[in-house]
């Protein structure tokens, strides 16, 4: 082999056993090889223009050689690129006996919490809870409970009806499941329904199409307007404090006679007036009175013998009294700065 031809090839072993050994720690290092070996004006590149020199008779194996080279190279290349980075913090660093960063906790939302509030207090004297599907027909929404097809007392509450069936409907109240308790068992009864109800309502600071009731009913022989009454302001005490002014309303449904409202002072403006309770100073806070005879009768209860007092509270109204929220659409957005204050409350 002529000198300068055994000179090249010595050079090019040295770099092929230079590049097996290099140590590709990390991307800077990494980007250094790609341009030092296989860049444009890299070594490799060079040794490609230097076969030219080498004796016609070894070139082929000169040519072998740097190919070898370029192949070396761009394997080392290819895999330092797939590994991750070493010398960094990541694998090394990593204490797995560390405790794992806390991720905040969900928190019950408050018609929740009220409900499960009202429905201890229920039965601590002595109600059971029923429960009733919030898609209704018009006999349990309605007829049942002495409101008759074009009675005007239908307008009391928008409904929402199922368009191609309109004897089907989303519930407006809770009552629907006191007809279909009482169809089933025999007094004496003594139950609470919470459910979901809807209302083609326009939405403002206290209404809403979408809220929560809890329907009260007590059958038996003698039940009177005095233990409605009694039941009521223990109900409402144990809620907003024995201090808090409260009072019962003559008013109208047609499920019940006599009935009424109860309403409690403003807590929000402290019965000054405000959006909330419309001005009045006053929210009402429940319907209720004593179930009408025809509504009995419809259940197959003898109205001679059994008399009954039934109440519906909305949920949303009573958290909103409580707590000072001075709008209804609160409960609906999910707001977490809103959810999260009620962690610790009641
Ligand atoms: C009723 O729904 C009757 N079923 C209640 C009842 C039951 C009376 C048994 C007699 C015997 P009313 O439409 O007033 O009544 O609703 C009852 C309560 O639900 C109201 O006092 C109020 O607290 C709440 N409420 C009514 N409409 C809305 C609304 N759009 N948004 C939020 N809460 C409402």
């Amino acid at each position: 082999m002529a000198k300068p031809t055994k000179q090249l090839f010595d050079k090019a072993k040295g770099i092929l056993s230079e590049i097996e050994s290099a140590e590709v720690k990390d991307k800077d290092a990494l980007e250094k090889f790609r341009i030092q070996y296989l860049g444009s004006k890299g070594i490799i590149k060079k040794f490609f223009s230097s076969i030219k020199e080498v004796d016609p008779s070894d070139r082929k194996a000169y040519g072998q050689l740097v190919n070898d080279i370029k192949a070396k190279a761009e394997a080392k290349h290819q895999s330092s690129l797939q590994q991750p980075e070493t010398g960094s913090s990541r694998s090394e660093d990593i204490d797995l006996s560390l405790p794992a960063e806390p991720h905040p906790l969900g928190s019950r939302h408050p018609i929740a919490i009220m409900n499960k509030k009202i429905i201890d207090i229920f039965k601590r004297i002595g109600f059971i809870v029923e429960e009733g599907p919030e898609i209704e027909n018009d006999w349990y929404n309605f007829t049942a409970l002495n409101i008759p097809k074009d009675h005007p007392a239908r307008d009391m509450q928008d409904t929402f009806f199922i368009q191609r069936n309109p004897d089907i409907l989303l519930r407006t109240h809770t009552s629907n499941t006191q007809i279909r308790v009482m169809e089933n068992s025999k007094p004496p009864i003594r139950i609470i329904c919470p459910g979901r109800v809807y209302r083609n309502e326009t939405v403002d600071a206290g209404h809403h199409t979408t809220f929560h009731q809890i329907e009260g009913l007590y059958v038996d022989e003698n039940v009177s307007f005095a233990d409605l009454k009694q039941t009521l302001y223990f109900f409402a005490q144990k809620i907003f404090g024995k201090e808090t002014k409260m009072r019962l309303r003559p008013s109208y449904f047609p499920f019940t006679e006599p009935s009424a409202e109860m309403d409690i002072i403003c807590l929000i403006c402290k019965g000054k007036g405000c959006s909330v309770c419309k001005q009045t100073g006053w929210v009402e806070i429940l319907g209720c009175g004593m179930v009408d005879p025809a509504v009995l009768d419809n259940c197959k209860i003898d109205s001679n013998k059994y008399t009954g007092y039934a109440f519906g509270l909305g949920i949303e109204r009573i958290v909103m009294l409580k707590y000072r929220i001075n709008d209804i659409r609160l409960f609906f957005e999910n707001d977490i700065r809103f959810l999260k204050q009620f962690k610790s409350a009641f």
